[in-house]
């Protein structure tokens, strides 16, 4: 059944789990996804970003995650917009049938200005009350998602549009994050603790002083009872890299979130954790290497079997780290 983010988070809380969110675009990650939480008996959170509704289409991608919703109807799902860039968007989003938003306000519309506290508050406080009125969970973020290693903030890409930003610049102040809970009522609060999208998040296995595990323990004791939500989670399997490399690809020496420190996380009241990047790698992984060994295939299905199979590992594995499994 479709549910709202609140209800899973509570639950999660309840039972001290976190829960993976997966980002979704296409039909094998939707399956790959949903065959994982059923064969592990965990709920699921899908999110669209707006890459997502760009490439598929919103409507598509409803659907999918409705067709999702009737195959396995055992299993509780949250249809999630991953990254907000107003009031406006979330708002079509809740019309479309979404059952929680993100309303990212800790940058301008553009989507890559970071903006003031004022503006922040004053864009997540109209989609709480917009969104609560529908039954529609809303996730905020405050604090600037980035690299703690170069400073850059936002981008994918490492090149941040602030420019150089200090350690306590790009960190969720405790202080901040409790004001903005209070000021805003959101049901899920997104930090920054050093982790930033993409595939390069760090230049090597990261240690304490640039992914801030610390500063999430601290956030937990001063907001018990709020919801935390890590972006830019994704693990960056080195053994996808290697795959990926050993068939064609050029992806240099990078490192990601160690599943061990999102365990650690997920102690301290972590409950959503964003995920694109690792279903990305293992799904290019499996193409190349498929194809590769395949010269004369030419059926779509053949491969993009292969990128369930990869994806699906990777849910499953996930979804077992974080205590989701038997949740459902
Ligand atoms: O928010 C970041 C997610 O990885 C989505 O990425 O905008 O390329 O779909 P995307
Ligand atoms: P990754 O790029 O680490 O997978 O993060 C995804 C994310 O945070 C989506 O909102
Ligand atoms: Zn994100």
């Amino acid at each position: 059944a479709l549910v709202s983010m609140r209800q899973l988070l509570d639950h999660a809380a309840e039972n001290s789990y976190g829960l993976p969110a997966f980002n979704v675009n296409n039909l094998e990650q939707m399956r790959a996804i949903m065959e994982a939480a059923d064969e592990v008996n965990a709920p699921v959170i899908v999110q669209a970003s707006a890459g997502a509704r760009k490439y598929a289409g919103a409507p598509f991608l409803r659907h999918l995650i409705l067709a999702a919703v009737e195959e396995f109807p055992h299993i509780p799902v949250v249809m999630h917009q991953d990254h907000g860039a107003s009031p406006e968007v979330c708002q079509r989003s809740i019309q479309l049938g979404f059952s929680s938003v993100m309303m990212d306000g800790s940058l301008l519309s553009d989507a890559k200005t970071p903006s003031t506290y004022e503006y922040n508050v004053d864009v997540t406080r109209k989609t709480v009350y917009m969104a609560h009125a529908c039954g529609v969970s809303v996730e905020g973020e405050i604090g600037c998602l980035g690299n703690l290693e170069t400073g850059d903030a936002g981008e994918e890409d490492g090149v941040g549009a602030a420019g150089k930003l200090s350690h306590e610049q790009m960190l969720t102040s405790v202080d901040e994050a409790a004001r903005f809970v209070q000021d805003t009522g959101v049901d899920a609060l997104a930090i920054a603790i050093g982790t930033s999208h993409g595939a390069y998040k760090f230049t090597r296995k990261p240690t304490g002083d640039v992914l801030r595990i610390d500063r999430i323990r601290e956030i937990h004791e001063r907001l018990p009872n709020t919801h935390l939500v890590m972006h830019g989670s994704s693990s960056v399997p080195q053994e996808w890299l290697q795959v990926i490399n050993e068939y064609g690809g050029k992806i240099p020496e990078t490192y990601g979130v160690p599943v061990e420190e999102i365990v650690e996380g997920i102690k301290y009241g972590v409950r959503k954790v964003n995920i694109d990047t690792d279903l990305r790698l293992a799904s290019t992984g499996a193409i190349r290497r498929f194809l590769a060994t395949h010269p004369a295939e030419f059926d779509p299905r053949k491969y993009f079997t292969e990128t369930i199979k990869a994806m699906k590992q990777v849910c499953i594995d996930r979804y077992v780290a974080f205590g989701a499994a038997g949740h459902a």
